[in-house]
């Protein structure tokens, strides 16, 4: 079996004790690197604070060997703050309004992928497979290619695609189109995603499709298709039904006193939503206020990004909100929104969202969004709750059992979050079997399989059966 090469912007490094990070992705891929013996490549997400990146540092974890490389300021400010999150992230999610495009910042986003292109060719063998993740490295196989690199090289991207009009207005958009090209496959979360990656080669003149998932553009044929990730179903299923045993899952259920919990879980950012959520909640309330001093809404929600302006100023936003809807429908003894701005482990995130009856997962756009999957998973099966669930996320193609909404319309969220707590115990169960059947039967494990069958030399995948 032939190694494998993950490169992605981050990288989850695993304990002291070699076990991997948390989080399904890391899971599965370390699964597959401990499988096959590999490398994974990326950024320490630390600067040199130095005129040179650092040199490439190298640790090693059983067959995994773990390719560190520190960046410059002005690689950080402009590569990843820069081009690749305020140009790529608001451009694929849709906000043209959000884009900020400077040519300084754009020249240092493909410098950075020249660099990894560099450092990685050294470590490379013949018949490596080479898998890269997300916004951050498109152009990274075009930079192998013409460093000689012939190995087969997948990509996955793990945010949406935008409808042709939206990536055009990006002014190097050929450049960007043009290196997803040079990969043998392309893999998006939707086939939503496809259809704009597909109408983008269309309007362009540039590609067109071969059937079979194949396609033809600047002069070569690759296959790009929806590969939907998956989470650690079974594995976060465990861990939720062990966690009312948790004494801080206790200590939650006894500070609701009886009242019902709404939760949000999200990284800091406008693509999520967090606002409009605040506003259909607080619509729901005064629309329907039997639940007054009777439900809590719980928001968790990690800093993110805060050196990009519109992080920053979405943090004021989410804040003053918060305090807002407190102040204005609050009671002592009550108050409708708990907002917190840190990250929570796994196990204790399991049990918040087992104790929950409803999660609000309502996203502007979203690649796939993880939380609606992990919400979902962590249900008891006897009582589940509701998962209110925006149609512009990915998870929604899956899980079309869920309540889904239109963020954008706060009075039909509202209606849902009603329809959530009020939902009957039937109904509930009819809606989690369905989603959960989904998300046992296409985890992260088989998402990955999936990925690496496309990926695999064609040789290795057609062997014959052998004789009986
Ligand atoms: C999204 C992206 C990932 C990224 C993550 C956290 O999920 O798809 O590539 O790593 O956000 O963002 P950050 O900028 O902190 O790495």
């Amino acid at each position: 079996m032939s190694r494998l090469v993950v490169v992605s912007n981050r990288v989850p490094l695993p304990d002291k004790a070699g076990n991997p990070p948390a989080g399904g992705l890391a899971v599965a891929l370390h699964a597959a690197l401990r499988e096959r013996g590999g490398i994974w490549m990326g950024w320490s997400g630390k600067s040199t604070g130095e005129d040179e990146p650092g040199p490439l540092s190298i640790r090693e974890n059983g067959a995994i060997q773990y390719a560190l490389t520190d960046l410059t300021d002005r690689d950080v400010a402009e590569y990843y703050n820069g081009f690749a999150n305020r140009v790529l992230w608001p451009i694929c999610h849709s906000r043209i309004d959000l884009t900020e495009y400077a040519r300084r910042e754009m020249a240092g986003y493909f410098r950075v992928n020249r660099l990894f292109a560099d450092r990685l060719v050294p470590l490379l063998r013949p018949d490596d497979v080479i898998w890269v993740h997300d916004y951050h490295l498109i152009p990274l196989a075009e930079e192998l290619r013409r460093r000689g690199v012939r190995n087969r090289i997948g990509f996955f991207l793990h945010i949406p695609w935008p409808p042709a009009d939206i990536f055009f207005s990006v002014p190097v958009y050929e450049a960007i189109l043009r290196g997803l090209c040079a990969y043998d496959v392309v893999g998006f979360q939707t086939d939503y995603d496809v259809e704009n990656f597909a109408g983008c080669l269309r309007r362009e003149g540039v590609g067109e499709p071969l059937g079979g998932g194949r396609f033809r553009a600047f002069g070569r044929s690759f296959v790009a298709g929806d590969f939907p990730i998956g989470m650690e179903t079974a594995e976060f299923a465990a861990i939720a039904a062990k966690s009312p045993d948790d004494r801080r899952i206790r200590e939650m259920a006894r500070s609701l006193g009886g009242r019902d919990l709404l939760i949000g879980v999200d990284r800091l950012d406008y693509s999520k939503g967090i606002p409009q959520r605040i506003e259909a909640y607080e619509r729901f309330l005064r629309s329907a206020p039997e639940y007054m001093g009777k439900v809590i809404y719980l928001q968790v929600t990690p800093a993110s990004r805060s050196e990009v302006p519109e992080y920053a100023s979405m943090q004021e936003t989410v804040a003053s909100e918060a305090g807002r809807l407190n102040g204005a429908l609050g009671t002592v003894d009550w108050v409708p929104m708990r907002y917190i701005n840190r990250s929570i482990r796994r196990p204790v995130l399991a049990g918040l969202y087992r104790l929950a009856k409803v999660g609000l997962v309502t996203p502007l756009r979203d690649g796939m969004n993880l939380v609606a999957k992990e919400f979902v998973a962590a249900q008891d099966p006897e009582d589940p709750g509701v998962l209110v669930l925006s149609r512009f996320a990915g998870a929604a193609r899956e899980l079309d059992s869920a309540l889904l909404i239109n963020p954008h319309d706060a009075e039909g969220t509202a209606k849902a979050i009603q329809r959530a707590l009020s939902m009957p115990l039937d109904e509930r169960r009819e809606r989690w079997d369905h989603m959960m059947k989904r998300l046992l039967s296409h985890d992260v494990v088989q998402w990955c399989a999936d990925f690496m069958a496309h990926l695999e030399p064609p040789t290795h995948r057609f062997l014959p059966e052998p004789a009986p």
